[in-house]
This record gives structure tokens, sequence and C-alpha cells, in this order.
């Protein structure tokens, strides 16, 4: 009897120190900022309400190499860069192109995908709007702070409005509030193929101007985590990881 208890409270015991171990082990976590209406690239699981998508599984999978664990938060894109001054997140994940301008802001780690800027317009106007040029003096729907904002900016004569997310601008499109919405092409592709309703009177032109390569950006001097992304990007790649996230996002 007096064993049994014994037992019973040396059991006890080492169930506690079990989970203090787990507690010692348990990983820091990355306050991963992004801005999830772009998709394949981030975007909310409309069943499970979760942040998925390129960027978040391979962000995930850098993060694991680096010892990490990630906590996803949502802001509007013109948030983002802030946000990583500020602190308020570690690292922004959110097919943010790596630009001159930016890259006084922030640093960037090494790309991990190249893109360019398209255009979608409605299917009665493709003969009509047929390359950027032609978008001169045109309303244009963009989304806030992106490199398609300042490409459509540039279209002398252009009336350019700025929605929060990428879907108000395919909302201003197909209600006539604008005749063309610019923004990076895969992710208007990946709105053709996979909104077949909402897309069906659109059509999402060839020209392709300004390859852009995205990168995680983290606050501008923090080196060390900066490094240890790099790191943990490389040890992806090595192990073919980007290969999987990759087609599992854009097959066929
Ligand atoms: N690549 C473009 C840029 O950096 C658009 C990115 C938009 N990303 C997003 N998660 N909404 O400006």
């Amino acid at each position: 009897m007096v064993f049994k208890k014994l037992l019973l409270s040396v059991c006890a015991v080492a169930t506690l120190s079990v989970a203090a171990a787990d507690d010692a082990l348990a990983r820091d976590k990355l306050r991963v900022g992004t801005e999830p209406t772009f998709a394949p690239f981030e975007f909310m699981d409309t069943q499970t309400r979760e942040f998925v998508g390129y960027d978040i599984d391979l962000i995930r999978a850098v993060a694991d190499k680096a010892g990490y664990d990630i906590e996803v938060v949502n802001m509007g894109f013109d948030a983002l860069i802030p946000a990583l001054g500020m602190g308020v997140v570690d690292v922004v994940a959110a097919g943010v192109t790596i630009t001159e301008e930016r890259s006084k802001r922030v640093d960037f780690t090494a790309p991990y995908y190249t893109a360019g800027l398209s255009m979608l317009v409605r299917k009665e106007d493709a003969a009509k709007y047929p390359d950027f040029k032609s978008l001169e003096n045109q309303a244009i729907a963009v989304q806030i702070g992106t490199t398609g904002a300042d490409k459509a900016k540039d279209i002398p004569g252009a009336k350019v409005t700025n929605y929060n997310a990428t879907s108000e601008a395919f909302m201003a499109l197909t209600s006539r509030n604008a005749e063309a919405v610019v923004h990076d092409r895969p992710v208007l592709a990946y709105f053709m193929k996979t909104q077949p309703r909402m897309s069906q009177s659109l059509q999402l032109q060839p020209a392709i101007e300004d390859a852009q390569q995205y990168g995680f950006a983290v606050k501008k001097g923090n080196k060390e985590l900066l490094d240890k992304l790099n790191k943990g990007l490389e040890a992806v790649r090595q192990a073919g990881e980007d290969k999987q996230i990759y087609s599992k996002w854009f097959a066929q």
C-alpha cells in the first residue's frame, strides 16, 4: 500500500518533469504579418478560417528550419512595413516585391518567387485595352500600397482607385467602376482559374511588365533573424520542400 502510494507520487513527479521539459522545448513563435487577399500566396480558407497559401507554407517551413513556430497576423498591405518597424511583427510574408524603395526601410531575404504585373479587363473590352498604354485616361482599380498601384499611377491620366483588398478591386471591375485591375499576374491567373463564376465576364491580358521578385521582409538591421531565415530558405531548398509547396499551389 505504502509502496503503491510512493509509486504514484513518483509517477506524478515524473509527469510534472515531462511537462516542464515540454515547456523548455516549446519553440519561440515568429509573428508573421500578412494581408490575406492574395491567393494563392496568402488567403483565408473559407472552411477552416485558417491562413493558407504558398507564402504561408513556405515561411512555416523556413521558420521550422530556423527553430521557430509561426503565428500569422492579419493586416492591411500598406500597414505591413510600418508594423515591422514598430516591432508588431517579426517577418512579413505577403508576396512583397523587393524594390529599391522598400529596401531602404526593411531588409529582404533572398528572393523566393518571380512574378510580373498584368491587367484584367472585361471580356468585351479586351480589344480596346490590350496593353498598359491603352489604359491612359482610364479608371484603374488596384490594391493599396502595391507595385500594381505604382504602375497604374504612372499611366498618364489614369484615374486610380486604391482598394484595401484584392477582391474589392475585382468587384470594381465587374461592377464597371473601373476599366481594369493592375496586379501581380499569378494572382490574376489564379482568380480566373478558381473563381469561374465571378471571372467569366473577365479576361486576363497577355501584357506583362516589370519582372518582380518576392522576398520575406524583416525589420531594418535585424541581421540575426535575416541570417536565420536565409539559412532556413536554403535548407528548405536543399530538402526539396519548396518544390512540393510550389506544386501544391501552382499545379497545372
Ligand atoms: N507584389 C506586390 C507588391 O509587393 C503585391 C503584393 C500584395 N500582397 C498581398 N498580400 N496583398 O506590391
